[in-house]
């Protein structure tokens, strides 16, 4: 079967925010370094990258962000000594993350918003399709988004957003899609895009959560695009240009997620992430939930 678009090999990762939110952890350290459960935030997400096949991932980055290039680095060190103790578990595990995929970065400079650092791949990602991955977005691996959303950018071309449904009044902490159903339960056609609407002007309660494929001609539309809310280059405002004239870009298309995908970069979501990823875990979960059940019997 011949296929009518490039396949989607790249992955860009923005991880080049300050992190605000998590002050004073984020203040030496990457907020996308915190751990979940035993891993940081930013692994899940380049597991994700390699589950969907894309092996060649770029993360944007900034300063205070060299923690996430050694994370991804072999280290001699640590390996050596696992070895010579022949502790083989603990060694699997610092070799995982070195393994996942073949990791490229590039540094954004100053953070002038997300669409900045998305222009900060075009040089690397030339003129293909690509994926871009919120680095302090994380899905729950149980539920798979991102190979979906490649299967429907393969079907149709153009881009692909990710979508989650919220409550009304939480659309404006969001980017915010107008949409028409398609023959697909899951797929909707993006007509209009808006950046954190107030719940009344908001044309649906469908956010734009941190998962894109995205046609190259975003690049050329993002040199374009002035600084918008906050000063920052938005990525949103781009999306709405592709969304608004499909011949600069083909269509854009929207695979909306019912799975559970949790913001590391809030405080109450990234606890929440912990709880739950915690007590799934075949290893941790027992004894963890056996403790949690009594707190909250006790405590709550
Ligand atoms: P956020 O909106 O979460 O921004 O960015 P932030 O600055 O990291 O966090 P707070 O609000 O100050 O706590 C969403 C994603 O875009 C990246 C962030 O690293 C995060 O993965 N980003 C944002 C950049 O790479 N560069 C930017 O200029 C802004």
């Amino acid at each position: 079967m011949t296929q009518a678009h490039p396949r989607i090999s790249k992955a860009v990762i923005p991880a080049a925010g300050l992190g605000t939110r998590f002050l004073p952890a984020t203040k030496a350290t990457p907020k996308e370094m915190l751990p979940v459960v035993d891993k940081p935030a930013i692994q899940y997400v380049v597991e994700e990258a390699a589950a969907a096949g894309l092996s060649d991932v770029l993360m944007v980055t900034g300063r205070n962000k060299r923690p996430l290039e050694d994370h991804f680095d072999r280290n001699y060190e640590l390996e050596s000594a696992l070895t010579k103790k022949g502790d083989a578990g603990r060694l699997a595990k610092v070799q995982e993350s070195s393994d996942l995929a073949t990791m490229h970065y590039v540094r954004q400079g100053d953070p002038k918003g997300l669409g900045h650092a998305v222009l900060c791949a075009a040089p690397h990602v030339g003129e293909e399709p690509f994926a871009v991955l919120l680095g302090d977005d994380l899905i729950d691996p149980r539920d798979p988004l991102l190979s979906r959303m490649v299967e429907i950018q393969e079907q149709h071309g153009g881009s692909v957003i990710a979508l989650m449904e919220v409550d009304p009044e939480h659309i404006q902490m969001y980017g915010c899609a107008a949409a028409e159903p398609t023959a697909d339960g899951d797929v909707v056609k993006v007509t209009g895009l808006v950046e954190k609407p107030s719940p009344a002007e908001a044309p649906s309660n469908l956010a734009i959560i941190g998962r894109y494929v995205l046609d190259p001609a975003v690049f050329g539309i993002l040199r374009e695009t002035e600084p918008g809310r906050g000063g920052e280059i938005q990525l949103t405002d781009a999306l709405q240009k592709l969304a608004a004239d499909e011949k600069v870009g083909g269509p854009v298309h929207g695979v909306v997620f019912k799975g559970r995908r949790y913001d590391t970069g809030d405080r109450g979501d990234y606890l929440r992430a912990i709880v739950r990823l915690a007590c799934e875990r075949e290893d941790l979960g027992p004894d963890f939930k056996t403790w949690l059940r009594s707190y909250v019997h006790e405590e709550m």
